[in-house]
């Protein structure tokens, strides 16, 4: 059994991008990847870890049911799931050129969700090498987890990744 459940959402993009180069320096044996509207939710119970992964696209309530981010209905299926036993980490993809003033809000909104169920954020990610004016996903220096930019700075995904594991990996212990 694996102990570490990476969800993420959405599919086909970017997020899944940074999902599978997250589990490939994990080690993709030691992690289980899976989108998370597709993910059993009685499974949960399985993992000690969490890894969840999102994008921030931008919808003036983030949390609108009728949209189709699948944290959203994830989140209302789980109201209920008690974290405090469990390790959670989160990433986040934005684009700091062209929303400045929202950058990867969505780690706000992961950190407020694990929060509710008793759990806490771990890899918390220094904002300095990025540049934005304003961010839910932040606060005094850091990010509520790994901040990637892949639109505007890809060249730095990789090297992002593997620190954060590293860093991750003495919280975790994968
Ligand atoms: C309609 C739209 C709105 C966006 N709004 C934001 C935003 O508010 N803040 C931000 O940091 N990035 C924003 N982005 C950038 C995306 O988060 C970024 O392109 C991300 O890599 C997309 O991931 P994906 O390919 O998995 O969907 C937005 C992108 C789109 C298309």
């Amino acid at each position: 059994m694996k102990k570490t459940l990476l969800l993420y959402w959405a599919p086909g993009g970017n997020v899944e991008l940074a999902a599978r180069a997250i589990c490939e320096e994990i080690g993709t044996g030691k992690v289980e990847m899976c989108d998370v509207a597709s993910f059993d939710i009685t499974r949960l119970d399985d993992f000690e870890n969490f890894i969840i992964g999102s994008a921030t696209v931008g919808a003036e309530d983030w949390r609108d049911t009728r949209d189709d981010n699948k944290w959203n209905e994830f989140f209302v299926k789980t109201s209920g799931f008690d974290l405090s036993a469990k390790k959670v980490a989160a990433f986040g993809l934005g684009n700091q050129i062209l929303y400045p003033e929202h950058f990867v809000d969505s780690l706000g909104y992961m950190k407020e969700e694990v929060e509710k169920r008793n759990g806490k954020l771990y890899g918390l990610w220094p904002s300095s090498g990025y540049k934005f004016s304003d961010s839910e996903g932040a606060t005094d220096g850091y990010f509520f987890g790994l901040a990637l930019d892949h639109d505007t700075q890809p060249e730095l995904t990789p090297v992002r990744v593997k620190s954060w594991i590293e860093m991750l990996s003495k919280k975790m212990a994968f």
